[in-house]
């Protein structure tokens, strides 16, 4: 479903994505992994049309949409969370969903936003509460639902994890493995916990400084001594 091949992706002098290639299946849940600053979230800028890559390409389901704008990716199934929750916050929750997708989808199905609703727990809240009234795992569950109102085929779900409790956390990973084969979209997932990522992806990618330094199972992957270098480095460019 979406190839990535030789990308990368330049801010002035620093090569943020650095020739990287990975591929997603639509029966996949894959783990993307890395320092901060490693270029994680560049990659999903590139392949969702927010950043310009300086080379590479990116095929989704066999069309290439490097130079596609972000609407038609998205209009194509290429769905994303951003790991700054970024509702409309005067907007109902049901708004919200209505509003992507109109942009995702291209037409209004108010089923389809019921049952989005539902099954992200968002339904008591969907039409009476405005999106800045939400807790933190209101807020990330209704990031995955304006997602999932794009009809996406791939979800890239940028740490929509991090900063939940155990519990919370449990719970939300259990929503996303259903999630995927409920509504049948491969997922690529940006998470930093080392246990997260095993329990909930087939496969996981690292990057470090913009390289693609492992690609495999997530109990090889983790046993990789340049992988628990990468994790355990000091001084990484671009920390943050
Ligand atoms: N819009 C931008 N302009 C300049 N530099 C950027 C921009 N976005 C990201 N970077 C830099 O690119 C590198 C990768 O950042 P990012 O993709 O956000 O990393 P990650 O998500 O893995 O933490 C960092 O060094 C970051 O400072
Ligand atoms: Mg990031």
């Amino acid at each position: 479903m979406l190839r990535v091949e030789e990308l990368s992706v330049c801010f002035g002098g620093l090569t943020a994505v650095n020739k990287v290639s990975l591929s997603v299946g639509t029966d996949e849940v894959v783990g993307l992994v890395g320092p901060n600053g490693a270029g994680k979230t560049t990659l999903f800028n590139a392949v969702s049309g927010l950043a310009r890559p300086s080379s590479g390409r990116i095929i989704f389901d066999s069309v290439d949409v490097l130079r596609a704008p972000l609407h038609r990716r998205a209009k194509m199934g290429i769905g994303r969370t951003f790991q700054i929750p970024q509702p409309l916050h005067e907007l109902t929750v049901r708004e919200n969903l209505l509003v992507a997708q109109r942009f995702g989808a291209g037409q209004v199905d108010q089923q389809k936003i019921d049952e989005i609703l539902e099954f992200t727990n968002l339904a008591p809240k969907g039409d009476r509460e405005a999106a800045k009234e939400l807790a933190l795992t209101e807020l990330k569950a209704l990031e995955v639902a304006k997602a999932l109102a794009t009809n996406p085929k791939l979800l890239m779900l940028d740490e929509v994890l991090a900063g939940l409790e155990t519990s919370g956390k449990r719970r939300f990973m259990a929503m996303l493995k259903e999630l995927h084969q409920k509504f049948a979209v491969g997922i690529l997932i940006i998470e930093h916990d080392i246990e997260t990522i095993s329990n909930l992806c087939q496969r996981v990618v690292v990057l470090n400084f913009g390289k693609l330094i492992a690609d495999g199972a997530p109990d090889q992957v983790f046993r990789d001594p340049e992988v628990i270098k990468s994790y355990t480095g000091a001084d990484h460019a671009g920390s943050r």
